[in-house]
């Protein structure tokens, strides 16, 4: 192991690897430790298995802060064709899946690949199943108690990530690391999951498990058109996900279930045309059949267009595009993919990335409060704030 290295970088995923890198083509000799056994877990987990590395209209737009200003800096200076022109020049295949957001054309390896093999050429040392015991400030340096001994350093960086899925190496170790040294923490939460529901919804939702279906929903200020998803403990999908940073526990979400329709004039006129015609044929060819299904037997029952009033139309029309249903809660950091809140980005330095006052102390990515929307846009914060952050080194 390097004695003295100038740079401990604590986390071996996105931003830790990505700052270790930077900072080791910029000259630093940079050491980089892990509690975990692998790096890159979630890099790995990530897109299904293929990595959604980066959206190409990341903007500051998409993501949520106590302190909106602070990710600007980052992000102009490390844009997404940046990460595309590394990839790139690794051979690694890509898809645009769905408008910007860019995945693995095979898996999510290729990426852990690029970000080891950089590491590796700018002579970056890694070490796995590390603990770091304690930190303290020691004269102009850092010292760091770890479990391969006393470590002295001129700066660290805290890349620990947020608290979604204990299982692959989360933590809340940057959050006490920054409570130490006097930072604040804001409120965490569990975002970009799926929600549960209670019994009858939940038995329903179950009773639909795999279907899919494009809506429009509403909660708070937020509001997404995507996929939608019945699972078997409730909703899930990107609509879900996405919304779940905007729900608080209490809240309704409001649901329309074919946003393209208007559906008070398309089922009158469907009831002029085919007055023989069942609702659930109607249905059925807008949403999916066991949807469709569904609806009619949650709803009391099926039956011709002829014999539905305008009042029943319209009471129709509501239920498809204002469905109200209060979620029992989300399924919390056991698949959350990220960490609503953080370490308050007030006490930093949005170019640096340092604590203000103590520059030999430093966090990036998820640790911090900074959390994007689905589809890429928190690696590419994680690599944004890792090369800011390794640049200023
Ligand atoms: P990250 O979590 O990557 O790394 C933190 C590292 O610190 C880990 O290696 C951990 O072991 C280590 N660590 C923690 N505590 C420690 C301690 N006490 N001592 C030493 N080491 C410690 N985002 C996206 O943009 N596109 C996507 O497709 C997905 N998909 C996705 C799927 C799933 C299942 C999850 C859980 C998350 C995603 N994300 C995502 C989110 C994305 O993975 C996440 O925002 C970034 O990995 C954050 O990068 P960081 O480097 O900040 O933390």
């Amino acid at each position: 192991m390097q004695s003295n290295p100038d740079l401990v970088v604590i986390g071996a995923g996105a931003a830790g690897l990505m700052c270790a890198l930077t900072a080791g083509y910029a000259g630093k000799r940079v050491l980089v430790l892990d509690h975990a056994s692998k790096a890159g877990k979630k890099i790995l987990m990530s897109g299904g298995g293929r990595c959604n590395f980066t959206h190409l209209a990341s903007t500051p737009a998409h993501f949520f802060s106590r302190n909106p200003a602070f990710c600007i800096s980052a992000l102009k200076r490390y844009r997404p064709e940046h990460f595309v022109e590394l990839v790139e020049r690794h051979g690694v295949e890509y898809v645009e899946k769905a408008p910007g957001q860019l995945f693995c054309a095979d898996s999510s390896k290729e990426i852990l690949r690029v970000l080891l093999t950089e590491c590796d050429w700018a002579g970056v040392e890694l070490h796995l199943k590390t603990r770091v015991e304690a930190i303290e400030r020691v004269g102009e340096g850092m010292r760091l108690t770890t479990s391969l001994g006393i470590l002295d350093t001129g700066a660290v960086v805290v890349a620990t990530g947020g608290l979604s899925i204990p299982t692959l190496g989360a933590s809340g170790f940057g959050y006490d690391i920054a409570r130490q040294f006097g930072l604040e923490v804001t409120a965490t939460r569990a975002a970009l999951v799926p929600f549960t529901l209670t019994s009858q919804w939940k038995a329903r939702a179950e009773a639909l498990a795999g279907v899919s279906t494009e809506v429009a929903v509403r909660c708070r200020n937020g509001h997404y058109r995507e996929p939608m998803l019945f699972t078997h403990r409730g909703l899930s999908g990107p609509a879900m996900l996405q919304i779940s940073s905007h729900w608080q526990p209490g809240d309704s979400l409001a649901i329309d279930l074919l946003p393209a329709t208007d559906s008070v004039a398309a089922l009158a006129a469907a009831r002029g045309e085919t007055p023989k015609r069942r609702l659930s044929s109607w249905l059925g060819e807008r949403l999916p059949r066991r949807l469709a299904q569904a609806l009619v037997e949650w709803h009391g029952g099926d039956g011709v267009l002829a014999e539905r009033s305008n009042a029943d139309l319209e009471t129709w029309a509501a239920r498809l595009h204002d469905w109200r249903i209060k979620p029992a809660g989300t399924e919390g950091w056991r698949t959350a993919e990220v960490t609503l809140g953080g370490i308050d980005t007030r006490a930093l330095s949005s170019k640096t990335f340092e604590v203000q006052g103590l520059p030999q102390l430093r966090f990036i990515g998820e640790v911090l409060d900074v959390t994007g929307e689905l589809g890429g846009h928190n690696f590419q914060w994680a690599w944004a704030s890792g090369v800011a952050c390794g640049l200023a080194l």
